[in-house]
């Protein structure tokens, strides 16, 4: 007999204890797969390469890609460069000295989905460009930190957004986290944004994404003619951090944490 499925009111699956190896092993695999591009991004190289090194580790370690066949999408990663706030297609296009990239990877293990992303930077790291990540990574863990049961979903987003704008930098509005678990994108719609005690209540078993975008100047983007390229409309450069987690009975568990502990800092 199968077990049934709780959802909440929201829509939100509440997922069994037993769920969470599952997505520990995806999340896990995303995360080494990110860990071992540090190496390979210098200036020179193009983000085209670095997805085919991503695609060639998705397929040696048996898993498949999310991304790949997703609406039309047609790569393993998302890479944005600089001024790219999300959805950077990688492309011939080589990496210079100074450029800060963010590489965002999903990857599917027996089902069960990994989500996440993190800033590198190909050569000398630009002192403005290093306190925009410094500020996004710190932003992103005060989110995790908000996720536990009895908080709720604004609680997450007010702690994300309140922290960003003490530093004068902004939250992007126009995208956000989701849920995940057996699919790639669930409810909720995870905002960046938002004021304490609203939104739906956590709730042991729910699996998610953060994954704050934050610009250095004002929070507006436009999709190019690609369809897919997101960037800043003033040009102002862009960082974005991203872990899944699973909220249990007293916190979040994260499950793309970085084996090798590099998912900050990916430089110097
Ligand atoms: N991994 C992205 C996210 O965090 C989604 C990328 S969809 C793609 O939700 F098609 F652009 F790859
Ligand atoms: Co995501
Ligand atoms: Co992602």
């Amino acid at each position: 007999m199968d077990k049934k499925t709780r959802v909440t009111r929201e829509g939100i699956r509440l997922y069994a204890p037993e769920d969470f190896a599952g997505m520990h092993k995806a999340g896990k695999l995303a995360a080494e797969i990110l860990d071992a591009m540090i190496p390979l991004v210098v200036p020179g190289v193009t983000t085209g390469e670095l997805d085919a090194a991503i695609e060639k580790m998705v397929v040696d370690a048996g898993a498949t890609s999310a991304t790949i066949g997703y609406k039309g999408y047609e790569h393993a990663s998302c890479i944005s460069i600089n001024h790219v706030v999300c959805h950077g297609i990688p492309s011939e296009k080589k990496l210079k000295d100074g450029d800060i990239l963010n590489i965002d990877v999903t990857v599917i293990v027996d089902g069960w989905y990994g989500d996440t992303s993190r800033m590198y930077v190909a050569g000398k790291l630009p002192r403005k460009a290093e306190r925009l990540i410094e500020v996004t990574h710190e932003a992103l863990m005060r989110g995790i930190e908000a996720a536990k049961p009895g908080n709720t979903f604004g609680d997450i987003g007010f702690a994300i957004q309140s922290f960003v704008e003490q530093n004068r930098m902004s939250v992007v509005r126009d995208f956000c986290g989701h849920g995940l678990g057996q699919v790639f994108h669930a409810p909720p719609n995870v905002l960046h944004y938002g004021r304490p005690g609203t939104g739906p209540v956590l709730q042991e078993g729910m699996f998610f994404t953060i994954e704050p975008m934050v610009n250095i100047g004002r929070p507006e983007t436009k999709v190019l003619a690609d369809d897919w390229t997101a960037v800043t409309r003033d040009k102002s450069l862009s960082a974005q951090f991203e872990h899944s987690i699973g909220i249990t009975e007293t916190g979040s568990e994260v499950f793309t944490l970085s084996p090798a502990d590099r998912f900050h800092p990916t430089y110097g």
